[in-house]
């Protein structure tokens, strides 16, 4: 059994990275056998089980939607609050209970759970049924790890930290319209709250013309939109010294072609004008952006360390807004940080009527162990907290129906990309501001951009006929 290695990340040392090129030979040694698979968490994580069922599919496994039916069974995890975590506990006692009908079912654990310091001992020492553990830098060695479950012995492959970036690795992806593009692993950011820095190691920049190769070859394929990837992309390129940034990557991008380019996530701090200016100048970028705030008050930002103070967001804030017109811009907010005042949460709303969000995704902190704000005094009850949460949830969704009236009549282009949940007659897509759009109009208008105009506007969505079919 291989033990887990997992020292504190921050004592992380920066060591040279090495770029791999993946050359796998998968034999497809489970043929005729289903497997199970279910993501928690990010699009980081969405993006990594596109390449776990390449793996599956590879080793000869089918999909199934019912665990029942499964021979194998992969959980994704996630990490980033309690309830993600809670989630995965509740599929465990299922599957533990499956194992003991089904004695050949092989069980694997993968993602930001097994990379958490304070559950790994815990999961190994108590979830012994559980035949593959894998963390988050290693991907590539589940096939082999699920190959050699016939010993039925457990098998265990996670570290802290990596020093490695995988290239020409392989995928079976969800969608053949939209497509994930890994750009920088990792995150250095360490803001107070956050398990990410721990679960998934150091900031490592892919070299640009890999990235570049990879958006030609989805050009090629037919994409029609790509999103650039990281926990925080404007680090892009700082790790690897070589005179380009995360600007000069977004160009060389939309250069290529592809009709829709986005990015996420980007933190305020770091986020240069050049890359305004990139944004404004290429039609193919997409005018939304994700740019997370958290709080508005400025001294729970000192103890996020979020590194930059409201006034410099409101500066950002207003510079996209002014040079890239009918720019959307969502955020992320935490509510009962360690000792929020009531104060600094009145501040919070003031941020949210300033800058009247298109969308916003709020959370009641969570304290994860091994994080700094876990171990901070709290004297905020949880009653007053999600209190503080509701109050919150209705402002954000006053802008956002807002900022939809205003697509109201509006001829708007749509990417569609699928049958809507609204009815058969009915398709759905989003704007290139990100808005979900249900549209009247049949199926064969999938995977194209075509012009819809706004009947109606709802807080999370748009509804619209289609208009004449345009690309
Ligand atoms: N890298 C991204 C966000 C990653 S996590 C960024 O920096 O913006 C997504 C969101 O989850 C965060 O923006 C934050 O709002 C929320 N989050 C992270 N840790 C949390 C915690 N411990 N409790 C509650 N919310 C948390
Ligand atoms: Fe977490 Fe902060 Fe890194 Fe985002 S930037 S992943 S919130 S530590
Ligand atoms: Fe969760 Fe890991 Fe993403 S903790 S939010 S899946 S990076």
């Amino acid at each position: 059994m291989n033990k887990p290695d997992l020292c504190i990340a921050k004592d992380r040392k920066k060591v040279a990275i090495q770029y791999i090129n993946l050359d796998l030979d998968i034999k497809p040694v489970f043929k005729g056998k289903k497997y199970f698979l279910r993501t928690y968490g990010c699009q980081m994580n969405v993006h990594d089980s596109e390449e776990i069922r390449y793996y599956l599919e590879q080793l000869g496994y089918s999909y199934s939607d019912t665990l029942e039916d499964a021979d194998i069974v992969v959980l994704n995890t996630c990490a980033i609050r309690e309830n993600a975590k809670d989630k995965v506990f509740g599929y465990l006692g299922r599957c533990k209970h499956l194992k003991k009908i089904k004695k050949d079912l092989i069980i694997c654990l993968c993602g930001c759970l097994t990379q958490q310091p304070s559950e790994i001992d815990e999961i190994i020492k108590n979830h012994q049924y559980i035949d593959v553990i894998i963390g988050t830098h290693n991907l590539s060695q589940l096939p082999k790890l699920i190959t050699d479950t016939y010993d039925k012995k457990q098998k265990i492959e996670v570290f802290s930290n990596s020093d490695k970036v995988f290239e020409n690795v392989k995928y079976s992806r969800d969608s053949k319209i939209s497509a994930w593009i890994n750009i920088i692993y990792g995150c250095d950011k360490f803001c107070t709250y956050c398990i990410v820095p721990f679960t998934r190691g150091r900031e490592r920049s892919r070299k640009m013309e890999e990235i570049l190769k990879e958006v030609r070859k989805l050009k090629e394929q037919g994409y029609m939109e790509i999103t650039l990837l990281g926990q925080n992309v404007n680090a892009y390129g700082k790790d690897l010294n070589l005179g380009y940034d995360f600007a000069t990557l977004l160009e060389e991008v939309a250069k290529i072609g592809i009709p829709r380019i986005r990015f996420v996530t980007s933190h305020p701090w770091n986020f240069t004008d050049k890359m305004i200016d990139i944004i404004a100048k290429y039609d193919n970028i997409m005018p939304y952006i994700h740019l997370p705030i958290q709080s508005g008050s400025d001294e729970i930002l000192k103890r996020m360390n979020r590194k930059y103070t409201i006034e410099e967001y409101k500066k950002l804030f207003d510079t996209i807004k002014e040079k890239i017109p009918n720019v959307s811009i969502t955020t992320d907010i935490i509510v009962g940080f360690p000792n929020e005042t009531e104060e600094d949460f009145q501040k919070t709303l003031d941020i949210v009527n300033y800058c009247k969000f298109d969308g916003a995704f709020t959370f009641i902190f969570s304290p994860r162990v091994g994080t700094a704000a876990a171990l901070m005094e709290d004297k905020v009850t949880m009653v007053e907290k999600e209190k503080r949460l509701h109050t919150l949830n209705e402002l954000v969704n006053r802008y956002s129906l807002d900022s939809n009236k205003k697509y109201l009549n509006k001829e708007v282009e749509v990417l569609v990309t699928g049958p809507s949940e609204k009815g058969c007659d009915k398709v759905c897509g989003y704007t290139d501001t990100m808005k979900l759009v249900n549209i009247e109009g049949s199926q064969n208008l999938i995977g194209k951009i075509i012009k819809v105009k706004i009947t109606d506007v709802k807080s999370f969505s748009l509804d619209g006929i289609a208009l004449i079919y345009q690309k």
